[in-house]
Formats: structure tokens, sequence, C-alpha cells
């Protein structure tokens, strides 16, 4: 396991490339399976759940090579339906190859994705809205069994604006016969992402991005080269890291529009953006103020910036209140900034934060993917040497974190445990 060892305390200043979006590209890598041949998708970011993917589509009989931020796909000779408990159990989004094999194959068995520190994670929406598409869902030990003949369009409500749930099933529904109706679906651009790419495919969908999504299937589709969007939490991450260290990072190849709520958010707390030609410029304040956020489904304040607004909120001006609404522990990364002197209640799904002038250096330790990028932002505002162990978390979500922060200044390291 590898760890950084950070010394903080210094302002950070230059520029960072975003790579593409992790959370677009694994819907997207899985819709390969719905049509026959070579996909080539790019700007795909080179992180290992992007390969624990690659190596669940290779299980199924796909061919999948990365190279180059590059991934080629030939699903010519899928011939397996089984997605196993061994791979699945390590990235959850696996779950997301289970409405392409009903849809193109009429079977899939994939293993339940277990929970995971953030929470319990379910996929009973997936469940219930393959089966109202008439598929013959059965739970064995531990297995998802589906069978299904042609999926029928139909009208499903969800219960919650689910991403991969919203992305599972307007996947089986371009090749089900019929009309299909997703209602209060998931809007965050990495769904409209996967449409993007499906329509490219020759899916006829309309309202990816509003909470109603309508898919017309077809009966075939056919394989796609596709360019997958930049990780707007990535960006968000380098401008939280910007407003905690008084810094000064133009952040380059973002999508700005998927970042309105974020960007809103950290003006309130003092940081000021700038567009400049190749990217927008982001200026941390000397202290940043307190404001209160509350998590919501896209377009609100993202789950996945949480952990990092909260950090910069352990060293703002006055006292904040963050309210969790998505997911119900995902509060993990407080113990480990409390160790670093921030003063944090939590109760319930709310954190009430009382800025502290400045944090201080101590080991900490990764509990999931965006708490490691909340413990390294306030590393790298604290005096002194942090180290944050358990890196492999970070490597879920992060590509080359360490040299982009470097790039701009950083005196972060590195090393095996
Ligand atoms: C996606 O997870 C993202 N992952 C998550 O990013 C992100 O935090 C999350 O959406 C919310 O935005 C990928 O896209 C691969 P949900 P997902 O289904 O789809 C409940 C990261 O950091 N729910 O939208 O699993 C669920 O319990 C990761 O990159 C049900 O009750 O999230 C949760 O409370 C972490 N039943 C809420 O909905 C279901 O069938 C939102 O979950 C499905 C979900």
């Amino acid at each position: 396991m590898d760890k950084l060892i950070i010394h903080g305390g210094k302002r950070l200043k230059g520029g960072v490339d975003i790579s593409g979006a992790k959370n677009a590209a694994l819907p997207i890598i899985a819709a390969s399976l719905l049509a026959s041949g070579y996909c080539t998708i790019s700007n795909v970011p080179n992180l290992k759940d992007i390969m624990t993917m690659g190596r669940l589509l290779a299980n199924l009989g796909a061919g999948f090579h990365y190279e180059d931020r590059k991934a080629i796909i030939n699903t010519e000779k899928v011939k397996i339906f089984e997605a196993p408990y061994d791979l699945v159990r390590t990235m959850r989004a696996s779950i997301l190859v289970l409405g392409p094999l009903i849809a193109r194959f009429g079977r899939a068995k994939v293993s339940l994705p277990g929970g995971c520190a953030i929470g319990a994670r379910p996929i009973n929406l997936h469940l219930i809205g393959l089966e109202k598409m008439g598929a013959d869902i059965k739970l064995e030990s531990g297995y998802v069994v589906a069978k299904g003949k042609r999926l029928k369009g139909t009208s499903i409500y969800l219960d919650v604006p689910t991403v991969t749930g919203t992305e599972n099933l307007m996947m089986a529904a371009s090749l089900a016969k019929g009309r299909t109706l997703l209602e209060n679906a998931a809007r965050e651009p990495e769904v409209v992402d996967l449409a993007n790419a499906l329509i490219s495919m020759g899916a006829r969908i309309k309202g990816a991005g509003e909470s109603v999504i309508e898919i017309e299937g077809v009966d075939e589709l056919k394989p796609v080269n596709y360019s997958i969007i930049p990780d707007r939490i990535e960006a968000g991450t380098f401008m939280a890291i910007a407003g905690i260290t008084e810094g000064d990072i133009i952040i380059k190849r973002c999508r700005l529009d998927h970042l309105d709520a974020s960007m809103m958010k950290l003006k309130e707390v003092g940081l000021v953006f700038e567009h400049v030609s190749d990217g927008i410029r982001v200026i941390g304040p000397s202290r940043p103020k307190a404001a209160d956020v509350k998590t919501m489904p896209y377009p609100g304040f993202p789950t996945d910036m949480q952990a990092q607004f909260m950090a910069i909120m352990s060293i703002a001006d006055g006292t904040s209140i963050i309210k969790e609404t998505i997911f119900e522990n995902r509060f993990m990364h407080v113990a480990e900034l409390r160790r670093m002197g921030a003063d944090i209640i939590v109760e319930g799904g709310t954190a009430t934060v009382k800025g502290i002038s400045k944090l201080k250096a101590a080991p900490l330790m990764a509990t999931d993917l965006r708490a490691s990028a909340s413990l390294i932002a306030a590393a790298l505002a604290a005096k002194g040497e942090t180290t944050v162990h358990r890196l492999y978390h970070l490597d879920r979500g992060y590509e080359n974190m360490e040299e982009k922060l470097v790039k701009i200044g950083a005196d972060v390291k590195r090393v095996k445990e």
C-alpha cells in the first residue's frame, strides 16, 4: 500500500489539466456490451476502477485494451454473462453491466455489490425497474440472476434519483421493445454523457439531464467512438485545494456548466474565479468565510464534494453546518480532520464545523475516495509533515494526483508503505 508524505502550509500556484470523468467512463464502457464490434472510448482516465471494469468485460469474453487514455473494447465474442463476486466487491459500479447484459443477451448473473464504507447502497431500484420491463430477477446466494426475452418499454418512477440506477435502466431500455419513461431520473452530467454515447450508437433518447427521460427502444445498436466529459469532481477538488491553501490555480479542460452549485458555494466562502484563455483561474482567500451546505442530487451541491468542502470549512472564520443527505455514513473524514485539530461535531447526517485558524499536521488514514481528497487538501494547508495512508482509495478516482499537485508547487511524495 502507498502513502503520501505532504509538507503543507504553502500557497499553491500553477495549472492543472483535468482528466476524463470516471463516473462517465464506467457506464459508457459498460454500454459497449449493447453492440457487437469495436468501441473506442477516449479521454478515459488511467484509474484502478477503469481497469477493474476492463477486467470485468474481459471476463465476459470481450476484448479490452487501454492505452493513452483510450479504452478499445471488442464485444464480438462476449459469451459469458456472469460478473463474479471477487470483481464486483472491489467496485460497485460493476452493477452497470446488468442492464446491458439482460438487454442484449437476455441473461445475466451479477454479484450483488456489498455495502461500502459510505453506506448500504442498495440496488433495489435497478432491479424493480428491470422487473417492470419484463426481466425475471432472482437473488441466489448473493447474486442477481436475471433472465428475460426481449425487454418491454414501460413507465418507471424512481423513488430516489439514483445515478447508476438511471444509467442501468436507460441502457436496458435502449434495446427494449417500445417506449420507456424514466421518471425522477438522475440529472447528473455523467448520465447525459452516457445518453449521448448511446445516441451515437443509434439509441433514441430524449430528456437526459431532466427528471423525465424518454427512451424509444431499437432492435440493434452499433459500436461507437466516443470521448468522455471532463471530471467535474476532480475540478471541484482542485478548486477546494486553491480555497484551503490561499492558492492561485488555473484549472484547464473542465466544464464549468457542470460546476454551478460547487462554484456558487466556493464563491460564498471567498474564492474568486476568473475566466482565462485556457481555463478558469481560482484564487483562494487569506481565510475562508463559513457557509452552510446541504448535499443534493444534481444540480444541487454534490455529495462527492462534501468532504472537500468540509476541509475548507475546518479553517473558516465562523461556524458552518454541513448536511449530508445522499449517503448515511459519509463523514468518515471527520475523525481524521479532528486529529489535525479541526473542531467538528457530527449528529446523524449533520456536521457542525467550528473553523479554527490553523490545522496541525498529523498522520492520517484515508477511508474512502473523496475522504482521501479531503485529507490531502487539509494536509496541504497544515504546516509540517502529514502522512496520508491507504492511498488506494485515492487511486480509484484521481489520476496522477501527486504529479498534478507537484506541478502547482506542493511538497508531496508518494512512498511505498
Ligand atoms: C453514483 O453512485 C456515483 N458513482 C457516486 O460516486 C456518487 O456519490 C453517487 O452516484 C451520488 O451522486 C458512480 O457513478 C459510479 P445513487 P450510485 O444510486 O449510483 C440510494 C464517487 O465518489 N439508492 O445515486 O451508487 C442510495 O442508497 C462515487 O465517485 C437506493 O436506495 O449512487 C443512496 O442513498 C461515490 N436504491 C442514494 O440512492 C437504489 O437502487 C443515491 O445513490 C439505488 C440507490
